[in-house]
């Protein structure tokens, strides 16, 4: 099951450019490390998020789960594909916090991470995250 057609390379393309764009806004002086993620819905809107460091280092907040809280906020809750970007010689998948967030709105979507050295993979929320801890437990 997904929520929509194949994405289109051309939607891959918009989605990597706006990760790359909004990866330049990134807050990260701790770590030096920015990330930026771009999340398409089912209507074709696209949701940007890079990550924002604090000073009190466990409240830093990811790039991916800063997009998700942009596009719930505007009204999205079905999507079609994530692009992550970071700086690095390989390819960096979401953190194991991010993948819990992303697996919250299912259908599963497929996520292409990419390097800004050329290192890149695909994978999916469901590969990323099997099993996931779902609303359906609550239902005792
Ligand atoms: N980071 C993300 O933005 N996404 C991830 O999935 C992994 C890590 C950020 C958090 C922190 O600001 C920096 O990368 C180093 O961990």
């Amino acid at each position: 099951m997904s929520a929509g057609p194949e994405v289109t390379d051309e939607e891959w393309e918009t989605l990597e450019r706006a990760a790359r764009e909004v990866r330049e806004h990134a807050h990260a002086p701790y770590s030096g490390y920015r990330v930026g993620a771009a999340l398409l819905d089912a209507h074709g809107g696209v949701h940007r998020g890079c990550n924002v460091e604090n000073a009190s280092y466990g409240l830093c907040l990811c790039a991916e789960r800063g997009a998700v809280a942009r596009a719930v906020a505007e009204g999205a809750r079905r999507f079609r594909a994530l692009v992550v970007v970071t700086g690095g010689a390989r390819a960096a998948a979401p953190c194991g916090m991010c993948r819990q967030v992303l697996a919250e709105m299912p259908p599963s979507f497929p996520i292409r991470c990419v390097s800004l050295d050329g290192d890149r993979f695909d994978t999916s929320v469901s590969e990323l995250l099997p099993h996931a801890f779902d609303a359906g437990y609550l239902d005792e």
